[in-house]
């Protein structure tokens, strides 16, 4: 056998998303496919796969061509295990039984922790059968070149704290993790900067007065959520979204109650702590 032929990759809007063709991800990549998703990566902030009927065994291989696989920060919250030999991966299933679901509000994956997951790569099994359930992406490097140079100035140093109490269900966990992290991060692979503050976890700017800090994440938490820098993901089954925590920020559409929508979700560890601009 030859080669694979190469990836096609195919940008979904022009700030976010990609989706990446004539990949097989139930079978082993090749070392030149994974460099090109990388790549991508970096690029689109997330790549989307149709199709592909992993299983759990596969879906670890996959991340785990990208790093370590990272454990949840907050508890089970409202996922819950597929196999206890294998923690790191959590059943996202929702039905007319769930109170809330994963992830309903605009976020970056885990933030509040030290070093927040790198991706996550979450893969849906079963998907509502009147057309809801999408996932929102936003571009953080987008939102950070829309702002005015004034704004930039002013937000380059400083530092923002992320509580996972803001985000994450009460009652699994009493502590959950603090951190700080630059408002304005540089992508570690692209060097491209990027805002990084989220309505999910972050509570306020570090060093500023309470009032002023409430002000500038109202307005930074309004201009991440501008419909320009965004796409909107159309689930199928067996389609897979592979996200980068660093660059893309999202929320997913809790529309389909009393319908199933179920998938498995593992995450990659970051490596350090976000860039400083
Ligand atoms: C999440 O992992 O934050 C939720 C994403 C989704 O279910 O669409």
């Amino acid at each position: 056998m030859g080669a694979p032929a190469p990836l096609t990759i195919t940008p979904l809007s022009p700030c976010v998303g990609a989706e990446i063709g004539n990949i097989d991800l139930t079978q082993p990549l090749t070392a030149e496919q994974v460099n090109a998703l990388k790549d991508a990566l970096g690029k689109h902030c997330v790549l989307f796969f149709r199709d592909q009927p992993i299983d759990l065994a596969a879906h670890r291989r996959f991340a785990q061509y990208f790093g370590e696989l990272h454990i949840h920060v907050g508890g089970e919250g409202t996922a819950s295990k597929p196999d206890p030999n294998y923690p790191e991966a959590r059943v996202q299933h929702f039905d007319r039984n769930s109170k809330r679901v994963s992830g309903e509000v605009w976020h970056t994956d885990q933030s509040c922790a030290a070093v927040p997951p790198m991706a996550s790569v979450l893969h849906q099994t079963i998907i509502p059968p009147d057309g809801g359930g999408d996932t929102l992406f936003a571009s953080m490097y987008a939102a950070y070149d829309a702002l005015s140079e004034r704004m930039k100035t002013f937000l380059i140093g400083l530092t923002a704290t992320h509580d996972g109490a803001k985000l994450f269900d009460k009652g699994t966990k009493t502590v959950y993790p603090i951190s700080s992290h630059p408002v304005i991060a540089v992508h570690p692979w692209t060097g491209k900067k990027l805002l990084y503050v989220n309505r999910g976890q972050t509570t306020h700017i570090d060093g500023i007065p309470r009032e002023e800090s409430d002000a500038i994440l109202g307005f930074l938490f309004q201009h991440i959520e501008n419909p320009e820098w965004q796409m909107r993901f159309h689930w199928r089954e067996h389609s897979i979204a592979f996200w980068d925590n660093r660059c893309a920020q999202h929320r997913a559409i809790w529309d389909y109650w009393p319908n199933v929508r179920s998938g498995v979700r593992v995450q990659i560890k970051g490596t350090q702590p976000p860039v400083p601009a």
